[in-house]
C-alpha cells in the first residue's frame, strides 16, 4: 500500500459506528486525515445545522469537502445484520473495509429497581450487539487479507463502577472481554483488537449522570477534553506499524495511559474453610506484591508459582 508518515492510512477502509457526532465524528474526521476512506455510520438523526441533511451524511460532507473519502451509512448497530448491511456498504463503496471503531453508545441512567428489561437491552443492545455486528461483518474481510484493527469504546465508568448505571457498566465491560477475547482469536496475524476507555466532552457527557459525575469530580477540567485528543490514539491504534493488542486505554484531555488488571500474590492454604477465609482476609488483599498478568497463561502461571 502507498502509504507515507503523513497519510498512514493511505488505501485503507474505515468503519465508524456512531460517527455523526461527538467522539466518532472526531474518530473519522482522524482516521480520514490519516488517508482512511471512512464509512460514517449513525443513525437517521437530522443535523441542527442543516436539518436536510442527517448528523452522519454531515459528517461524511465535512470529509469530503477536505479532500478525503467517505460516506454515510445510516443503521442501527444494535439491529440484527446491521453489521452485515453496513459492511456491505463499505465494499460497495470501497472494496474494502481494514478497521472497525465501534463507538456508539447511549446512557439509560437510573437505580436497577427503577430500570427494566427493555431500558438493559437498548444499552446491551448498542454498546455489545454493536459491537459483535459491526466486528463480526468485517471479521471474515480481516482474515482473508491479514490485518485488521478493531477499537472498542469501554468506560472508566464500567471498569471502576458507578452509581446508577448498571446496564451501562456491565456493557462496557463486556467489550473489554469481547476486545480480549478476540485478541487472543487473533494471535498469529496482524489483526489487532483493543479497548478505549475516553473522557471527553461530547453530548452523552454534558447530560445525565455522567454529566454530573464528571463535573462534580473534575469541574472545569472537562471543557478543556474535546472529543478530538482521544481520536489521536484510536488513530494509533489502527496504524499499520502499531502491534498492541489485547489491552485497554484510558484517554482524554492530553492523557493516555493504560489499565492494567492486577492481582495480589494471594495467600493459600489448601483445603482451608470460609473462616480461613476470614482470618487471612489482609493476606489476600494484602498489595504489596501487585502481578499483572497480560494473557490468561501469566495468570495460570501466578496460580502455578504460588501453589507450587
Ligand atoms: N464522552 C465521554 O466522556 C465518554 C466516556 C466513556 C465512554 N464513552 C463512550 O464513547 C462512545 C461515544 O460517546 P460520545 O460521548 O461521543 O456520545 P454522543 O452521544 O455524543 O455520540 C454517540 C453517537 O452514537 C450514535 N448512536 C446511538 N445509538 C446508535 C445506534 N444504535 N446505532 C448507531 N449509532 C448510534 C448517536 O446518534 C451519537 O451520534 C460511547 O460508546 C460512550 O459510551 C464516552
Amino acid at each position: 500500500m502507498n502509504t507515507t508518515d503523513d497519510l498512514p492510512l493511505a488505501g485503507r477502509v474505515a468503519v465508524v459506528s456512531g460517527a455523526g457526532a461527538g467522539l466518532g465524528r472526531a474518530h473519522a474526521r482522524t482516521l480520514a486525515a490519516m488517508g482512511a476512506s471512512v464509512v460514517i455510520n449513525d443513525l437517521p438523526v437530522p443535523s441542527d445545522a442543516d436539518p436536510g441533511v442527517t448528523i452522519a451524511e454531515a459528517v461524511a460532507a465535512e470529509i469530503r469537502a477536505v479532500g478525503g473519502a467517505a460516506i454515510a451509512v445510516h443503521a442501527s448497530v444494535a439491529d440484527a445484520g446491521a453489521g452485515e448491511r453496513i459492511v456491505e456498504k463499505a465494499i460497495d463503496a470501497f472494496s474494502r473495509v481494514d478497521i472497525v471503531v465501534n463507538n456508539a453508545g447511549i446512557l439509560r441512567d437510573g437505580p436497577l429497581r427503577k430500570r427494566d428489561r427493555a431500558d438493559w437491552e437498548a444499552v446491551i443492545g448498542v454498546h455489545v450487539h454493536g459491537a459483535y455486528e459491526l466486528t463480526r461483518a468485517a471479521w471474515p474481510y480481516m482474515l482473508d487479507a491479514g490485518f485488521g484493527r478493531v477499537v472498542v469504546t469501554s468506560s472508566a465508568a464500567g471498569i471502576y463502577g458507578t452509581a446508577n448505571n448498571a446496564s451501562y457498566g456491565t456493557a462496557k465491560m463486556g467489550v473489554v472481554g469481547m476486545a480480549r477475547m478476540l485478541a487472543a482469536e487473533a494471535a498469529g496475524t496482524d489483526i489487532n483488537v483493543n479497548a478505549i476507555a475516553p473522557l471527553a466532552l461530547t453530548a452523552m457527557s454534558s447530560s445525565g449522570g455522567d454529566r454530573d459525575r464528571a463535573a462534580d469530580v473534575i469541574g472545569d477540567l472537562f471543557q478543556r477534553m474535546p472529543a478530538e485528543q482521544v481520536s489521536q490514539t484510536v488513530g494509533w491504534l489502527c496504524h499499520p506499524d502499531c502491534d498492541v493488542t489485547g489491552r485497554i486505554f484510558a484517554v482524554g484531555g492530553g492523557r493516555v495511559a493504560e489499565v492494567l488488571v492486577t492481582e495480589t500474590r494471594g495467600w493459600v492454604r489448601p483445603g482451608h474453610t470460609w473462616r480461613d477465609v476470614r482470618d487471612n482476609w489482609d493476606s489476600v488483599t494484602d498489595r504489596g506484591e501487585l502481578h499483572v498478568p497480560v494473557h490468561i497463561s501469566d495468570e495460570l502461571q501466578l496460580f502455578m508459582a504460588v501453589l507450587g
